[in-house]
């Protein structure tokens, strides 16, 4: 296992689920992250999906003690230093590419980039990752064909996201294969929007008790 993914699953300390967040307005994302962290859920994955995403970062980070903040959806070396100057604790991206490789390399910050294809986590392999986010999993195929690439790629793990939910999560947590699971069911936006932190409690805390 390389030092960065050991470093990684130090941060996730065994949580089953990382919530993927979008946060519309910076002010939601200290009682959120305080909402998911009473709730068990302390690593958050904060997305680049809104305006207000980096202040939000900045936020968590400097305000939530107990919280985990990573980035998430980050696209290129811009996005990865922006993020982690906000404070993120590990960077998240739906896919691999050389720039965020050579971002990796030159940071501290661990980074979970996405792969599906058995050509592209073999890529990943080779720059060194053992540990990948399979996006969009539901999509791509599923706990199924994660099933599948557990024997030929003995060695790599994952976190599968998009489309997960309490439903389903266990499909893939009961998988030799996955460390964790992401995804934005135990914090839908209408309950941000309306600041139902003590519901967005409950969900995470169901979620954090799902067990591999
Ligand atoms: C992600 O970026 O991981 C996904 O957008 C999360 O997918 P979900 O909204 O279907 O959980």
């Amino acid at each position: 296992m390389s030092n960065k993914t050991e470093k990684l699953l130090a941060l996730l300390d065994g949580q089953p689920v990382i919530p993927v967040l979008k946060i519309a307005r910076a002010a939601d994302a200290v009682p959120l992250a305080r909402a998911l962290a009473r709730g068990g859920l302390k690593a958050i994955e904060i997305t680049l999906r809104t305006p207000e995403a980096l202040e939000a970062i900045r936020r968590v980070a400097g305000e939530v003690e107990e919280a985990v903040v990573g980035a998430g959806t980050i696209l290129d070396s811009r996005q990865f230093a922006e993020a982690e100057a906000a404070g993120s604790r590990f960077i998240v991206s739906p896919g691999l590419t050389r720039e965020l490789l050579a971002a990796d390399r030159d940071s501290a910050v661990p980074l979970l980039p996405g792969a599906v294809t058995p050509g592209e986590i073999m890529t990943a392999r080779e720059a060194g990752l053992d540990f990948l986010k399979f996006f969009p999993a539901e999509q791509a195929g599923g706990a199924a064909f994660l099933k599948a690439l557990a024997s030929p790629l003995a060695g790599m793990k994952f976190c599968p996201t998009g489309g997960i939910g309490a439903k389903n999560a266990m499909d893939y947590l009961s998988l030799p294969n996955i460390v964790c699971v992401g995804g934005s069911w135990v914090a839908p936006d209408g309950m941000v929007e309306a600041g139902r932190w003590d519901e967005i409690e409950a969900l995470a805390s169901e979620a954090s008790r799902l067990r591999r």
